[in-house]
């Protein structure tokens, strides 16, 4: 018989530094109107140029165990979904393990994109549901500024740095994570990549010439994937819980444009004002922004005990996924 699983804690942590898009208009031709109508984002945080992704999953790993009541001598197995790791090896989670002193957990990074913490929810619930742990922590957490063009103002406005992370736990009560939907289409790849930095196109001074260490995406595109993918993933994982649409309490979307999130909502007949946006102040952090959004619902307050959470995010793979929770 398969256990429940429930997040028990949430952290997250910013790079003080802000980066305004009145900062970027002095760095590229852009404007702070053409971000903000286009994107919905006004500022993102940067990380110093000392701070990798570990010190930022680190510090959220730290609150969200915290929050959770638990001692990091308690912790399972960590999972840090990351594309921007602080090295090729070892994972970032290692470094994670080290920082907060989890001498018990296991540890490894996933590579999902922006939907690593989706797919990172996914792998704790497996490893819970299926009794072998009972702490798992799973933390999405980038230094995304680090392969960013920041001469390509199509993808440098995007983006900003930060950490987000949950503490999964087994419950034997009506609640926590009731069903999840994983997905992946790998002939649209070439969409969103870093093309260099990997065995395809090692470092070289060809790969850095040809500016192959930073991201290089095709917006419209995704941008039409994006919708789609996400207001099917979502019909499939309500379906999977046997909820529909007006159940949900609140939708916890990725953070990628607030033009994707309207069109979700608009096409799923959700209530806008359900759907959680800080977009305005992070920009989009990847595999980080939804354990950001969660834990800052969470001590908004406007989550109450009982409530429906649908959360979904789409990104690099393409990859794309949603959960539903009860809270
Ligand atoms: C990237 C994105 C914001 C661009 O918005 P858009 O409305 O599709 O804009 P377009 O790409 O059609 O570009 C429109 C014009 O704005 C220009 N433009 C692009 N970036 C600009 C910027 N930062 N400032 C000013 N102008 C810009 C383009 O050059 C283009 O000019 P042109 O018409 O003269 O060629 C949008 O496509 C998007 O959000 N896509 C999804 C990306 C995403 O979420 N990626 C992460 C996945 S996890």
């Amino acid at each position: 018989m398969l256990k429940g699983v429930k997040i028990s804690g949430t952290g997250s942590f910013l790079p003080d530094r802000i980066l305004t898009n009145h900062d970027l208009e002095k760095m590229i031709d852009t404007s702070d109107e053409w971000i903000k109508t286009r994107t919905g984002i006004c500022e993102r945080r940067i990380a110093d140029e000392n701070t990798a992704t570990s010190d930022l999953a680190i510090e959220a790993a730290k609150k969200a165990l915290k929050n959770a009541h638990k001692k990091p001598e308690e912790v399972d197995l960590i999972i840090v979904a990351t594309v921007t790791p602080d090295m090729i090896f070892p994972s970032t989670a290692c470094f994670v393990q080290r920082g907060i002193g989890a001498k018990h957990a296991a540890a490894f990074d996933i590579s999902a994109a922006c939907s690593g913490f989706i797919y990172g929810l996914a792998v704790g619930y497996q490893f819970i549901a299926s009794g072998m742990y009972d702490t798992v922590l799973v933390i999405g957490a980038e230094v995304y500024s680090r392969i960013v063009d920041w001469t390509d103002r199509n993808t440098c406005v995007l983006f900003g740095d930060g950490a987000g992370a949950v503490v999964l736990e087994p419950t034997n009560k009506d609640e926590g994570i009731l069903a999840i939907d994983l997905e992946t289409d790998g002939n649209t790849a070439e969409l969103l990549m870093v093309p260099g930095g990997g065995s395809r196109n090692p470092i070289c001074q060809k790969t850095l010439d040809h500016r192959l260490n930073f991201v290089k995406m095709k917006g419209n595109e995704v941008f039409k994937f994006a919708v789609n993918s996400l207001v099917k993933t979502t019909r499939k994982v309500l379906a999977k819980a046997k909820l529909k649409p007006e159940d949900v309490d609140h939708i916890v979307p990725h953070q990628a444009n607030v033009r994707i999130i309207d069109a979700l909502t608009k096409k799923l007949k959700i209530d806008p004002e359900k759907a959680f946006i800080n977009i305005e102040k992070y920009g989009n952090t990847s595999a980080a922004s939804i354990g950001i959004a969660l834990d800052e619902l969470v001590h908004s307050k406007k989550l109450k005990k009982g409530q429906i959470i649908v959360t979904n995010a789409f990104g690099g793979g393409l990859t794309w996924g949603a959960c539903v929770i009860k809270w």
